[in-house]
């Protein structure tokens, strides 16, 4: 099982939204309802789309699942323009949590991020937890790390496959994360590499994702097993 997971991170309006699921829907029709088997292919949406999300996925019988970019590390309550993991529970399964967008231009810090995981596993949700190097710490109960390189990151210039298959295996013999993906400049031309490396268990892209064929192309690209 591979994971492909879209973070459209802070892009598209309404109507945007309407027009990517439209058009995905469309070659998922051409090409007879494919069942993606080997693959969980995951959209994170800006937290307004997660509903509209959702219902273009059900009118449109979609496998895929949804994510959130981010999570408040607080319950419900008195925390102004906040969103809680029991309000994104409702919509999604999954969680970013750590992106560097994040820890560099909110601050977010690794104490912080602790209880950001807290809060997305006491609602039902999995994170997906990010980090630019195999040293990062990765709090307990996560399951999925995401490595993400900094000079990755919508440069056009994405990692080896090798050193970040070996960041991948660092991970996972340290058993600090059992599944690990891979992000930075993910392409439908460079996907294959990942996912074949050994130890990638998935790709987080970023602009590889907001316009539906390039992520059609990155999802035809993927190894079948
Ligand atoms: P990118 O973003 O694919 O645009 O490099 C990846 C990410 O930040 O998740």
């Amino acid at each position: 099982m591979k994971y492909i997971i879209g973070n459209w991170k802070s892009n598209k309006n309404n109507a945007e939204v309407e027009s990517w699921f439209g058009e995905f829907s469309k070659t998922y029709e051409k090409l007879n309802r494919p069942r993606f088997d080997n693959l969980q292919i995951i959209i994170c949406p800006p937290f307004v789309y997660l509903p509209e999300s959702k219902k273009y996925l059900e009118k449109f019988s979609l496998p895929i699942y949804l994510g959130a970019q981010d999570i408040s590390p607080f319950p419900q309550g008195a925390y102004t323009g906040e969103i809680t993991g029991k309000m994104i529970s409702d919509y999604a399964e999954y969680v970013l949590i750590g992106h560097s967008e994040r820890r560099k231009y909110f601050s977010e810090t690794d104490s912080l991020l602790r209880e950001k995981v807290n809060m997305a596993t006491a609602s039902g949700l999995k994170p997906v937890f990010c980090i630019p190097d195999k040293d990062t710490e990765i709090p307990e109960n996560v399951t999925i790390a995401a490595y993400e390189p900094v000079f990755a990151i919508g440069t056009g210039q994405a990692d080896n496959p090798q050193s970040a298959n070996n960041v991948a295996k660092s991970v996972k013999d340290t058993r600090k994360a059992s599944v690990v993906i891979y992000g930075g400049s993910v392409t439908p031309e460079n996907i294959r590499q990942f996912l074949t490396a050994g130890d990638i268990d998935g790709v987080l892209p970023g602009k590889a994702s907001l316009d539906p064929v390039v992520f059609w192309e990155m999802i035809r690209n993927a190894p079948l097993s």
